[in-house]
């Protein structure tokens, strides 16, 4: 089993470099399959969920060809099968933004319908609901979605709640219907909006998106492009957090700032002096973090994707913090591996009361999915002690040299695999 070990205690110093955005990678490698001509997409992270759903589409006859670590060149001239197996679905949800993708282009996808996950049930009504408006067929069969349509009409659609997934997919398959399409009531995350810019650049007409409605008038046939994603914002906001949590002084840099306007809000109330250029931010934490209420909301609000990070650093504040969990009901189980760090947490359905303590001691903890993993390794990195972070596959969906970006901000942190890597390193770092 992978595991992190980390020795808390040094505060981050330095800069740091941060990757393309996941979440939009996502949307965009599923786009790309919507025209036979070839599609270069640069700044892609090299992360697992990225890298899981390039080879989905390998298995339907996309060519896949690596220019260098974060640029790949795809063409899917030669797609053979419309259809996504569970086996992708169940390692990577997002592999089901290919259903918009392969019915806008081939008015036909077959994709294994994704269950709950850990952080709720997730359901995808929404998505469904654009696909019919469209005239789609939508059935569900051995546990397979499937779609099909003769053609694509356009819409008038109102989303009943605000989902980023529901949005990309539904504004996918409407690129490539007859007439104009409007979608009220859309997501405006920042990645809603490079999935639609990157249509743009491939021939679409999508209009509006960053607002509450977009406007997409079809096209028959998309085009080849050169793409770069925008920055992560989620990656950024964890080592702003990760700089919070351990009194240091971190640079995030290739960011853009107005996307991480929330979680920067956060940190000035947190107590953190935080300095703004055209392309980093600055966190510098001088300890007395104070406590302050938060509630996670559709963006331009707070990101559920950084709850947990905050929850982490508030856990060290001083007084009492309130966080408010609105868009998924599991996610604040990681708040339990952080009271065996020694926090002092209570959690009532959506509310969590996490009142400060003075420090946080090192434990065995397991990283539970994606974002709490991540949260957990910052805890362990501002606490006494050597904390070991359990099931690391969930951190290395979306963070890419996590460990080695951790270390050279002068964090002490190392992959091990194996018991006796484990009491080897735990040797070396006391
Ligand atoms: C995306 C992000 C994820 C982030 C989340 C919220 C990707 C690949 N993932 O997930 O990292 O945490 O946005 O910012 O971009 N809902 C419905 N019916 C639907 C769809 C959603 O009720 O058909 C509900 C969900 O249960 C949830 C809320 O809407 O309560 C928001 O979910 P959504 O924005 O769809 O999240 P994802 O797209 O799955």
């Amino acid at each position: 089993m992978d595991r992190y070990i980390i020795k808390g205690g040094n505060p981050l110093v330095g800069e740091v470099e941060i990757g393309g955005a996941k979440n939009a990678a996502l949307g965009i490698i599923a786009a790309s399959i919507m025209t036979d001509e070839t599609v270069t997409i640069e700044n892609l992270p090299d992360v697992n969920d990225t890298n899981v759903l390039l080879e989905a589409m390998q298995g339907i006859g996309v060519r896949v060809m690596r220019v260098d670590r974060h640029t790949v060149k795809i063409n899917a001239g030669k797609v053979f099968s419309h259809c996504i197996e569970y086996d992708y679905i169940k390692k990577i949800r997002a592999s089901y933004y290919l259903l918009g993708a392969l019915l806008g282009k081939y008015k036909h996808a077959e994709v294994a319908l994704p269950g709950g996950c850990k952080i709720g049930s997730r359901p995808i009504d929404q998505h469904i609901k654009g696909f019919k408006a469209l005239g789609a067929k939508v059935n569900l069969s051995h546990g397979n979605i499937i779609t099909t349509a003769d053609h694509l009409r356009s819409t008038h659609l109102y989303f009943d709640v605000v989902s980023v997934g529901a949005t990309i997919n539904v504004m996918m398959a409407a690129a490539m219907s007859d007439g104009t399409t409007v979608m009220e009531n859309v997501a405006k995350e920042p990645h809603v909006v490079d999935i639609a810019n990157f249509l743009n650049s491939m021939g679409a007409r999508v209009r509006g998106a960053g607002t509450n409605v977009i406007r997409i008038t079809g096209v028959p046939k998309l085009h080849g492009t050169t793409y770069s994603i925008i920055p992560d914002q989620i990656e950024a906001g964890t080592f702003m957090f990760a700089a919070a949590a351990t009194q240091g002084d971190v640079t995030v840099t290739n960011v853009i700032p107005k996307h991480l306007e929330a979680t920067i809000y956060k940190l000035t109330e947190l107590g953190c002096e935080i300095e703004e250029f055209d392309d980093a931010v600055r966190v510098v934490s001088k300890g007395n973090l104070k406590a302050t209420t938060v509630k996670t909301l559709p963006y331009p609000g707070f990101p559920t994707d950084m709850q947990p990070q905050m929850g982490v650093t508030l856990a060290l504040g001083s007084g009492t913090s309130l966080i408010t969990e609105s868009i998924f009901e599991n996610r604040f189980k990681y708040l339990d591996e952080l009271a065996r760090m020694g926090a002092d947490v209570k959690v009532d359905g959506t509310t969590a009361t996490i009142r400060g303590v003075d420090h946080l001691s090192g434990a065995n903890v397991n990283a539970l999915d994606l974002r709490a993993g991540a949260a957990l390794c910052i805890a362990g990195l501002a606490a006494d002690g050597v904390t070991i972070v359990d099931d690391i596959h969930y951190i290395k969906r979306g963070y890419e040299d996590f460990d080695k970006k951790i270390r050279d901000l002068g964090g002490i942190m190392e992959e091990v695999s194996g018991e006796e890597s484990l009491s080897k390193v735990r040797k070396r770092i006391g």
